[in-house]
């Protein structure tokens, strides 16, 4: 039943309040009870329900059947700038739309408020998507989305999206495992709180791994220092995607020293992923897409 609607599942949470109240009729001393019940929980409104959808990467048939569902079902959708306008064309007419941003140091909402939304929405009944880019529980802060709605009693399900390392890796066709040289694979953010990229280096330049850097653009030099500091050999494969699995993707390929050095010059903005490990060389299946751009092959 997880990840169906309160509603179709004539969950008997909906309607709580009043059955409080029938019974209590039935109970000996039944006067004393009714005077227990606040007015106020009998007339609630029932309680709404978050739902923490992945969008996936952007292309519409990258949309889990499960998320188009819900999204079509939403009362409200709460989404980020990462969500294509084409999925949010799966909201039904009527239903609202809230931008609550996600851009590296320009939340148009801070997470609390976001988390605060998502409540408060719910207790006035409403159906809430909260719709991310790609996977909620991958560096998307969907762990903190549900703990709110936990705390709060507000209902939450999760709804798994293609993650950003998963698409870009099979739209540019490199392997993230490779039985001959990457039995691990390692999603690692570059995002940093307070300037300083604090990674286990040691274990991320171990060999046999591909590592997916998320929101490592701004770091790239650090992280390419910590990685070399710890014995990874600067001629390891790496790849740089921007908007993977859209129409506007596009790859920077090289070794990681290359990679680093040219990536400064070459992305335009878009959000964009690293990879790096001896499986990215393996990365030379047929790409399809017309509009990737191949640096440094
Ligand atoms: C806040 S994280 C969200 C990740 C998302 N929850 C996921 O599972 O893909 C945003 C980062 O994901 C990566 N990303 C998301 N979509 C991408 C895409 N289409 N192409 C390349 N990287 C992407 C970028 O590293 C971007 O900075």
């Amino acid at each position: 039943m997880r990840g169906v609607p309160a509603g179709d599942r004539g969950d008997s949470r909906a309607r709580a309040g009043a059955g409080v109240i029938a019974l209590a009729f039935h109970a000996p001393g039944w006067w004393r009870t009714i005077a227990s019940v606040p007015w106020r929980r009998a007339r609630a409104k029932p309680c709404g329900e978050v739902f923490l959808v992945g969008a996936g990467p952007g292309a519409i048939d990258l949309l889990t059947l499960r998320a188009a569902r819900l999204i079509g079902q939403a009362d409200v959708i709460v989404h980020d700038r990462l969500v294509s306008p084409e999925i949010l064309g799966f909201a039904r007419r009527g239903a609202e739309r809230i931008y609550v941003g996600k851009q590296r140091a320009n939340h148009c909402l801070p997470q609390e408020g976001i988390n605060a939304l998502l409540v408060r929405l719910a207790r006035a009944g409403k159906r809430v998507v909260r719709l991310k880019g790609g996977d909620p529980f991958v560096f998307g802060r969907g762990g903190e989305e549900a703990e709110a709605c936990a705390a709060a009693g507000v209902p939450c399900s999760v709804v798994p999206g293609v993650t950003a390392a998963l698409a870009c890796a099979a739209s540019v066709g490199i392997p993230l495992t490779h039985r001959d040289c990457a039995r691990m694979l390692t999603l690692v953010t570059g995002h940093t709180r307070d300037g300083v990229l604090d990674l286990d280096f040691a274990a991320l330049a171990r060999p046999g791994q591909t590592l997916a850097v998320y929101m490592g653009i701004a770091t790239l030099p650090a992280l390419e220092r910590g990685l070399l500091g710890e014995g990874l050999d600067p001629s390891t494969p790496a790849a740089l995607i921007e908007s993977g699995g859209t129409d506007a993707e596009r790859v920077l390929r090289g070794d990681l020293r290359r990679v680093v050095a040219d990536a400064p010059g070459w992305v335009r903005g878009g959000p964009a992923l690293l990879l790096v490990g001896e499986a990215v060389a393996h990365g030379r299946v047929a790409v399809t897409l017309d509009a990737t751009a191949e640096i440094g092959v």
